[in-house]
């Protein structure tokens, strides 16, 4: 647990037993920061003693000197920042990636407080408020563990009380983002909580409750159906894939709602997968290994709602999530099956492991017939393809609508949640041209380009909302590097990026 308040208090007047300095690489006090400046003031050895233990700086480079403070014995912990660029968005994720690291020092140490001297914003190109709701998301995410299931392992309780100092003026202002920073950091932790259970436990009934517990708790409009209901509504695609498993399938949908009358509608849509076998196109084990993982994007959904109803925007939110698991059984939809989604288009399925598309197909045509929203945004680990073409560090981004492509890297850019744009061109659709059906739910291999392919499959069931799809099939877990606050298990990718877009959205 951390709890994180501004001060306008100085440093060195609070009591804490560890305080925190950004330094750049080479200890070069060209680019040195007003933190730095005061430990160098306060202790003027400072730098030959961290060039004597060689600390330079370096991006990922720490060092603690422990020494007496007002008669009280005290840890400095000193953090690498690396070289300094002149890339707002470069050096605001190297600040992330330190405060990452100074959490997991605080934690291995188990230092109780921290003081720390919120950074100048100049360098980054954001408002102090967002830097330091920024700082406090990323401290949350990096105390993020998945060790529910170690027995074995003392469960260490470490609470940690974090002071950021900031000026007098803006100490009230900045109590709010501090606030804001830790609501989301909870939800983002979450989520990747949600993610990281295993699908024997992580069931689509159990997400659908954990949904209905924060609708309670936080008043959000929940409704929940499962297959009878779907049935009636025609979902076809959503069903074939539900078909398969003995866990029932639910669909869920969670609102917020907007104090304006006049306010537009946002709808989010959240992949479910709880496990992905692949169904009768059964996976490769090697490649169902992490299947698990395939329901991040209906998490990153669910979270977010949390964290609306929380904040309470002034923007109509809807957040739809079909949860299902996609198994193989004498039940289970077949290759060559025929099914029609809920807006009347057949599909057919040339592999039941293309089964993303087909229950997010359904849930597009939910959301545009009963939610009439003025933007659709989809998140869902889609594509194996989306892996080879962007890696583990940028999520994919699909859309034919300008303003969307120019303003969601941008806020990737500016969140740390990566994004990058692949072409949704008309020329790709004709992929999922089908010898049979209206559509075929796998891309014709000789176009290539799955990751693509599969985003314009789901361009056929948008009716009149602005539209964009977010792949997260590399970015949702796993992500290699070593870096700080992500961890090695879910990443909860697309939150914060998902969170500062409708925030921020200008009607
Ligand atoms: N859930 C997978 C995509 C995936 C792969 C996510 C690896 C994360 C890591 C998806 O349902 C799937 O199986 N897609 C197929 C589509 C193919 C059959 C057209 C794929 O990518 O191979
Ligand atoms: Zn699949
Ligand atoms: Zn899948």
């Amino acid at each position: 647990m951390i709890t994180i308040k501004p001060t306008s208090q100085n440093l060195w007047d609070i009591v804490a037993e560890s305080y925190i300095f950004f330094v750049n690489e080479s200890l070069d006090s060209e680019s040195d920061n007003a933190n730095f400046t005061k430990i160098q003031e306060y202790y003027p050895q400072v730098k030959a003693v961290l060039k004597k233990h060689n600390f330079e700086g370096k991006q990922g480079q720490s060092y603690i000197l422990t020494a007496m403070q007002n008669d009280r014995l005290v840890e400095f912990i000193f953090v690498g920042l690396g070289k300094h660029t002149k890339s707002w968005d470069v050096e605001l994720e190297k600040l992330r990636r330190a405060i990452g690291n100074v959490t997991l020092l605080l934690k291995k140490h188990g230092l109780r407080s921290a003081a720390i001297g919120l950074p100048e914003e100049k360098p980054y190109n954001i408002s102090r408020a967002e830097l330091l709701k920024q700082l406090i998301v990323t401290m949350h995410m990096a105390n993020y563990e998945f060790n529910v299931y170690k027995t074995k392992e003392p469960k260490k309780d470490w609470q940690c009380d974090v002071s950021f100092v900031v000026d007098a003026s803006e100490e009230k202002a900045l109590a709010a983002s501090a606030n804001h920073g830790m609501i989301m950091g909870e939800a983002i932790n979450q989520a990747r909580h949600w993610a990281d259970l295993p699908a024997n436990i992580m069931t689509p009934t159990a997400l659908a409750d954990e949904a209905e517990k924060i609708a309670k708790q936080y008043k959000l409009k929940c409704t929940i159906f499962g297959r009878d209901e779907a049935e009636k509504l025609g979902m076809g695609a959503f069903l074939a894939v539900d078909a398969g498993s003995d866990q029932p399938g639910k669909f869920v949908i969670l609102e917020h709602k907007a104090a304006s009358k006049d306010a537009q509608t946002i709808a989010l849509l959240g992949k479910g997968v709880m496990f992905d076998t692949g169904g009768i196109s059964l996976k490769q084990s090697d490649f169902m290994t992490g299947m698990k993982y395939d329901m991040s994007g209906a998490a990153a959904v669910i979270a977010s709602m949390k964290i609306f109803a929380q904040l309470n925007p002034d923007i109509n939110v809807v957040g739809i999530t079909p949860l299902v698991e996609n198994m193989p059984s004498g039940k289970a939809a077949r290759q060559d099956d025929i099914v029609t989604a809920m807006n009347g288009k057949s599909i057919e399925i040339k592999s039941t492991d293309a089964e993303g598309r087909l229950i997010l197909s359904d849930a597009m045509c939910y959301a545009e017939k009963f939610h009439k929203p003025d933007i659709m945004i989809d998140i869902a680990t889609l594509t194996g393809a989306c892996l080879y073409a962007l890696g583990y560090f940028y999520s994919g981004l699909m859309t034919q609508d300008e303003e969307l492509m120019k303003v969601l890297p941008e806020i990737g850019k500016k969140t740390g949640d990566r994004i990058w744009p692949l072409p949704l061109d008309d020329d790709f659709k004709a992929a999922n041209n089908s010898l049979v059906a209206d559509l075929a739910n796998v891309g014709c291999r000789s176009y290539k380009a799955g990751t693509i392919t599969a985003g314009c499959f789901l361009s056929e069931f948008v009716d009149k909302a602005r539209w964009a799809h977010i792949d997260i099939a590399g970015t949702a877990d796993g992500v290699p590097g070593n870096i700080s606050y992500l961890g090695k298990t879910s990443a909860g990718a697309g939150i914060r990026l998902l969170v500062d877009f409708v925030l921020n959205f200008k009607h």
